[in-house]
């Protein structure tokens, strides 16, 4: 169904080879895991399936892909649009119309489908009906996950790639999302699953790593090896902190916090050096909580206090010095030339001296170094991450609050970030983080709170 022979590709302006002789092929009703560390090449190998490379990236691309016998190099990307059903690492970029219905319905009408019988079996369905109107840029990134996934197997193609589509979803989006492609696979799709996410990833019948752009391991069954990236099967990612909590002061105190529909008299103290989980499912508020609290978004009810001073006095440059915070989007907070520009940029906004100790120590720590002076628009999605992380982290803030932070990293990069945020515990700062993966976080919680019907109650 696929073969792909011989084929490398640079990016323009870049020496190396993203991706590097590779040779596969891949028979109808595979279900194929892409695994590989941050940077490996998964997500260009996935973009030259769909003909995206070399049609909107360009580059130097050597060598051929066919799909269905068909040669790609004759196909422009609506033309295998309806046999190959894409979803990418940056899902966002794919969303262009105001509303999921109407995507939905583009995506079938643009493939000669009739929209109406979709649509009105959607409505019906409990979990889906309420994010059918809603504005597009108005839902959670898991929601904008959950429905572009829905608005592509509208299509039935017969090959699926898919690019870390658990990245954003809750735990029962994700099994439910596993059970879809079982089944899908059952009836004689082809998928390509490319993830970090082991636990989805086993579930697949064929293993191919990719590391520094060559396929380095293919197998029928799953063995994970550290330092390709691969996260082994069932990881336990520290023992429970059984520490005892001393009494502290509040760092941050939220007092019946309400928002629109989303949050209604929200109440939550956080304490001075606590390390605070906050879960829930796919649209549940988290991230609008953490907003309030950064101030990017303005309370309409109810009231926020850091150190005892309401949020109100304190200026948008104190907070940004005093907090430091990672998007659940790395694309909505990187925007220099270069990525010591970003680090730059964060400790210029704060009036911070010594730059060049910060940025570098910073640099080296995520493993940006041999990057410094690329674009950080020119990187895998977890480098950009990285780049994320780096540029909130560098001006030493004494609150860290991380939406969703690890998803899109490696096995080691994971590790390494986690022993991190145990040195940054360690030297007193308080930390939040969002997360769909409360196991990778074990040795450091003190609490757990979890948003549901609009309330935060604790574990
Ligand atoms: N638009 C781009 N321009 C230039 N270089 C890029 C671009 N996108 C990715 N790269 C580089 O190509 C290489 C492969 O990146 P790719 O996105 O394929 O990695 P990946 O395996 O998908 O990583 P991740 O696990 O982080 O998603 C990396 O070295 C990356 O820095
Ligand atoms: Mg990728």
């Amino acid at each position: 169904m696929i073969r792909i022979e011989n084929l490398s590709f640079s990016f323009p302006e870049s020496e190396k080879f993203a991706l590097k002789n590779i040779s596969l092929d891949i028979a109808k009703g595979e279900f194929v895991a892409l695994l590989g560390p941050n940077g490996s090449g998964k997500t260009t190998l996935a973009l030259c399936l769909c003909v995206i490379i070399p049609h909107f990236f360009h580059g130097n691309f050597q060598g051929k892909i066919f799909i269905n016998n068909k040669d790609t190099a004759d196909c422009q990307i609506h033309e295998l649009a309806k046999e190959t059903g894409v979803l990418l690492q940056d899902y966002e970029s794919q969303l262009f119309l105001p509303t999921i219905e109407e995507e939905i319905r583009f995506q079938l009408e643009n493939f000669g489908f009739p929209a109406d019988e979709k649509i009105a079996e959607l409505e019906q369905d409990a979990h889906f009906s309420h994010l059918l109107k809603k504005k597009v840029f108005s839902l959670s990134e898991g929601e904008k996950q959950k429905a572009l996934m829905v608005a592509i197997l509208s299509v039935d193609s017969d090959i699926l790639i898919l690019d870390e589509p658990t990245s954003q979803l809750d735990k029962k989006e994700r099994e439910q999302l596993l059970e879809t492609l079982k089944e899908l696979n059952k009836q004689g799709k082809t998928i390509i699953l490319i993830t970090h996410d082991t636990c989805f990833a086993k579930h697949c019948s064929r293993f191919i790593t990719l590391n520094s752009g060559k396929i380095v391991r293919d197998e029928e069954s799953l063995e994970t090896i550290d330092s390709l990236g691969v996260e082994p099967i069932d990881y336990k990612w520290g023992t429970k902190n059984n520490r005892e909590r001393r009494i502290q002061n509040t760092k941050i105190s939220i007092k019946d916090l309400s928002y629109e529909d989303v949050l209604n008299k929200v109440n939550l103290d956080i304490k001075n050096n606590e390390f605070v989980l906050i879960c829930g499912a796919n649209g549940s508020g988290k991230t609008t909580l953490v907003k309030h609290i950064i101030k990017l978004l303005k309370i309409q009810k109810g009231e926020i206090e850091i150190d005892g001073k309401a949020l109100k006095k304190y200026s948008q440059r104190d907070i940004a010095s005093r907090i430091g915070f990672v998007f659940q989007n790395p694309n909505h907070q990187i925007f220099r030339n270069s990525i010591e520009e970003e680090l730059e940029f964060t400790l210029k906004l704060l009036g911070k001296e010594n730059k060049e100790k910060e940025i570098n120590e910073m640099l080296s720590f995520f493993d940006l170094e041999k990057y410094r002076n690329k674009s950080p628009q020119a990187l895998s999605t977890g480098e950009k991450y990285r780049v994320a992380m780096a540029s909130s982290l560098v001006s030493n803030p004494d609150i860290i609050i991380l939406d969703e932070p690890l998803t899109h990293l490696d096995f080691k990069a994971k590790q390494h970030f986690i022993k991190y945020l145990a040195e940054l515990k360690e030297k007193g700062k308080t930390i939040i983080v969002i997360s769909h993966h409360p196991d990778y976080y074990q040795s450091l919680v003190d609490r757990i709170f979890i948003i549901k019907n609009k309330e935060v109650i604790e574990q």
